[in-house]
């Protein structure tokens, strides 16, 4: 294989998010959250894994930033806890809370590690779910107080913000099909949550540039769509189609100033929209730094009268759309691997929102890793080597393209809580052993430090 360099300065680390490592779930006065309850639900999570204790990281954060160091990565990107910060999502500000994300980022400096920050990865607070969750508007409205005050604390460090992960998880597995918390199975509750987390996006942005923020952003999983046949114009119509319904609802009210007229009339069939009120899209459209983009599979579609359609995760596709049953090879997941996906996905958004630089959040695979012959030596894991090597390549191609692509960051550093898959789902390069709490680098851990240590593949 030819020899790839990135661009200097392109940024090398690694995700992870509060509520999968960090444990720890009724420590200084930690609030519930909605993972909370949803993982004490019983069916909802394999095998009723919570997210008590997970990785321990809370506990253990200094290790870890230890071994991210050795590991040479650049940039670590974690998320907040909000019911850490506030435990009921309103009022007073918890400093236990705040403390920890202190001493972490003071940890990472303190290391070289540059630190990325996302407010929302999924753990509202119970309390403000027991009021509507996202489909209550107020709840837009405390996450920009919430996002106010974990800036006045780290503003003076941190200077890359991301608001949300994944708004479309969020509200469609959220709140439409019921797959994640808060397991809410209906179809207009996701389009509005949809728009809510869109606003609070936009709201937390002001309140973040208000502070002082200068490098403000989000992530988004924007799907790369597409036809089961190139050739057939049903096909095609269910692209767009389920283009609208997951990328366009969000690209474009961020940025291109509104939503489309096709996803409106689609929405408008499903529910009301009188929660899209005068102003917010000027506010959703505020002007971001950086997109993150979390990438792992491609989706196939073909326009079918009949078609069983996407379920609650694509309200309104049933009759007209077949989703495709992934072709292997898979993941652990049942994902396909197609690097290409990840060129194709980059450049698409770069040719349509050409404006902002874009930042890989997340990319990785979980596979049935096999345990080491003892438990000192490190887990072979060639098949997750092999994935992010394709990946690399194809981001790398994307930029050979033209793309503005700025840096990647591997999902996932640590083995962790997979949300509905509980921890039998492992993502790691870092293999954690959840009776110690070891950690072991695998093999991909060490492939990835000699990619960042040159720079290339
Ligand atoms: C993404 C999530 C992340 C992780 C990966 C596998 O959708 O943002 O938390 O679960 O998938």
């Amino acid at each position: 294989m030819t020899e790839l360099r990135f661009p200097d300065n392109f940024l090398w680390g690694a995700a992870t998010a509060a509520y999968q490592i960090e444990g720890a779930a009724r420590d200084d006065g930690r609030g519930e959250s909605i993972w909370d309850t949803f993982s004490r639900t019983p069916g909802k999570v394999h095998a009723g894994h919570t997210g008590d204790v997970a990785c321990d990281h809370y506990h253990r954060y200094a290790d870890d930033v230890a071994m991210m160091a050795e590991l040479g990565l650049q940039a670590y990107r974690f998320s907040v806890s909000w019911p850490r910060i506030q435990p009921d999502g309103t009022g007073p500000v918890n400093p236990r809370g705040l403390d920890f994300y202190d001493r972490l980022t003071d940890a990472l400096l303190g290391r070289g590690i540059d630190p990325i920050v996302t407010l929302y990865h999924w753990d509202l607070p119970q309390t403000l779910q027991d009021r509507g969750g996202w489909t209550a508007r107020d709840t837009a409205e405390h996450f920009a107080t919430y996002a106010s005050a974990v800036h006045t604390r780290l503003g003076d460090r941190i200077g890359t913000w991301t608001t949300l992960n994944e708004p479309w998880c969020a509200a469609y597995l959220g709140y439409g099909n019921g797959v994640h918390a808060p397991g809410v199975q209906d179809p207009g509750a996701a389009f509005t949550a949809v728009h809510h987390l869109l606003l609070a996006h936009g709201l937390a942005t002001q309140a973040l540039r208000a502070g002082g923020a200068s490098r403000v952003g989000i992530t988004l999983n924007p799907a790369d769509v597409r036809p089961a046949d190139p050739n057939s114009a049903a096909d095609a119509d269910a692209v767009r189609l389920v283009d609208g319904l997951h990328n366009r609802i969000f690209l474009d009210p961020l940025l291109v100033g509104g939503y489309p007229d096709d996803v409106r009339e689609h929405v408008a069939r499903i529910v009301e929209p009188a929660f899209v009120q005068d102003g917010d899209e000027k506010i959703i459209a505020a002007p971001i730094d950086l997109l993150g983009i979390n990438y792992y599979a491609p989706t196939y579609v073909a326009g079918r009268p009949g078609g069983a359609g996407g379920g609650g995760a694509y309200p309104g596709t049933k009759g007209a759309v077949e989703f495709l049953p992934p072709v292997g090879p898979l993941t652990d997941m049942g994902w396909m691997i197609e690097p290409a996906g990840l060129t194709r996905l980059l450049e698409r958004i770069a040719t349509d929102y050409p404006a902002v630089p874009l930042l890989i959040t997340e990319n990785g695979a979980a596979f049935p890793d096999k345990a080491a012959a003892d438990a000192t030596s490190p887990t072979l894991d060639t098949d997750r080597i092999a994935y992010l090597d394709g990946h690399l390549r194809a981001a790398h191609e994307a930029i050979a393209r033209g793309v503005d692509l700025r840096g990647y960051l591997v999902w996932s550093l640590l083995d962790n809580f997979e949300w509905a898959e509980g921890y039998r789902k492992r993502f790691g390069i870092v293999h954690v052993d959840y009776l110690t709490q070891r950690r072991t680098p695998k093999s991909s851990a060490r492939w990835y430090q000699e990619v960042i240590s040159r720079n290339g593949l």
